[in-house]
């Protein structure tokens, strides 16, 4: 039997973490020959709340789940994870300024980094969500120099799922059917969806999604909008921002991270830019990569047309101010 791998949850006693900690349990994440030791972080404020969490996963006797720590101490929770899925951060709340939500998070993302340098497993793999997912990476990334940056990632899986969810929908196919979409730069609004090398597999073979859908305008427009608006549309709906959707793209993320993508098939990963496309070195920017042996690869020599390059450089602006806004909450 394989040992177990320790996977660490932070925010966990929160909306996403709630969905989470059971599709991990379940094998979802990690495969369903894969036991797992569940590491969940939250704050005081949340003791109790982490605490019936723990209580419920006890309850669902998951076959695969071999130990539980549920704590508000940073280092107990950092100590010998092999996964650390960081959901837990500040929300911006109504009248509050960007700059200082986006101190809260910095301070928290420091914290967390140094704890993780210094207790996690060795090679451990990271994945942000909480917002700002880009910026707190990067953040992580910075005050854990020992981490390899290769290891730090941010989520816009739920982003790519999004495309490939609305492209299903207009075309009528399945969504297993679609591949190789991207979402290129910032999990915010002015992340660009695209689909100009997405293909659908038909019943005469493989077809270039751009000539299925035969309606650029609507490609350019109307699609690349509802997936950068869906998170928004979600809380208008549901009174609460997305969670099991989250949830369930995160596992998508690290099981394709560590367990490979299929060949000819490639998904969106936020991670440390090497200056591909010409993205400025130096940001944690959403790629199209593709997974072997646990590394992830950006996927080099697609075309960009003049349209593209436009959205690429608007995301990457955005995320180098949003990096000088952490920076200058550091001084
Ligand atoms: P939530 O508010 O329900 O849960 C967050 C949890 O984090 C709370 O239990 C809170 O106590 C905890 N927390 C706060 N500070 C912490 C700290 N320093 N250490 C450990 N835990 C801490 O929020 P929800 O809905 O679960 O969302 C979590 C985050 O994920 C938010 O930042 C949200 O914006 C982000 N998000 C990102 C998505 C993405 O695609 N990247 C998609 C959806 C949400």
């Amino acid at each position: 039997a394989k040992d177990p791998v320790r996977v660490l949850v932070t925010g966990a006693a929160g909306q996403i973490g709630y969905a989470l900690v059971p599709m991990i349990a379940r094998g979802v994440m990690l495969g369903s020959d894969q036991p797992v030791i569940l590491h969940m972080l939250d704050i005081p404020p949340a003791a109790e709340a982490l605490n019936g969490v723990k209580m419920e996963l006890v309850d669902a006797a998951f076959p695969l789940l071999k130990g539980v720590v549920a704590t508000t101490d940073v280092v107990e929770a950092c100590t010998g994870v092999n996964i650390a899925v960081m959901v837990g951060g500040f929300p911006r709340k109504e009248g509050m300024e960007r700059k200082d939500v986006m101190s809260k998070n910095v301070s928290i993302y420091k914290s967390q980094a140094s704890a993780l340098e210094s207790h996690a497993a060795p090679n451990c793999k990271v994945l942000v969500v909480a917002n700002p997912a880009n910026t707190n990476a990067l953040i992580l990334k910075e005050f854990a120099p020992s981490i390899p940056a290769k290891n730090i990632t941010c989520l816009t899986r739920l982003d790519h799922n999004r495309a490939l969810g609305q492209i299903s929908e207009r075309l009528n196919v399945q969504v297993s059917d679609i591949k190789n979409v991207i979402i290129w730069g910032n999990h915010s609004s002015t992340q660009y969806p695209d689909v100009s090398h997405a293909t659908v597999k038909t019943s005469s073979g493989e077809k270039s999604a751009r000539e299925l859908v035969s309606d650029d305008e609507w490609l350019k427009g109307e699609f690349i909008t509802i997936v950068q608006q869906r998170g928004a549309a979600i809380i208008k709906a549901r009174k609460l921002s997305s969670a099991l959707s989250a949830a369930s793209s995160a596992c998508d993320h690290i099981r394709d991270w560590v367990l490979g993508t299929p060949e000819g098939t490639w998904v969106s990963m936020g991670v440390y830019s090497d200056g591909s496309y010409n993205v400025p070195a130096g940001l944690i920017y959403s790629f199209p990569v593709t997974c072997k042996d646990g590394e992830w690869t950006i996927v080099q020599g697609l075309s960009i047309d003049e349209f593209s390059r436009k959205k690429l450089d608007a995301t990457a602006e955005e995320l180098t101010e949003e990096k000088a806004l952490a920076y200058s909450c550091l001084s």
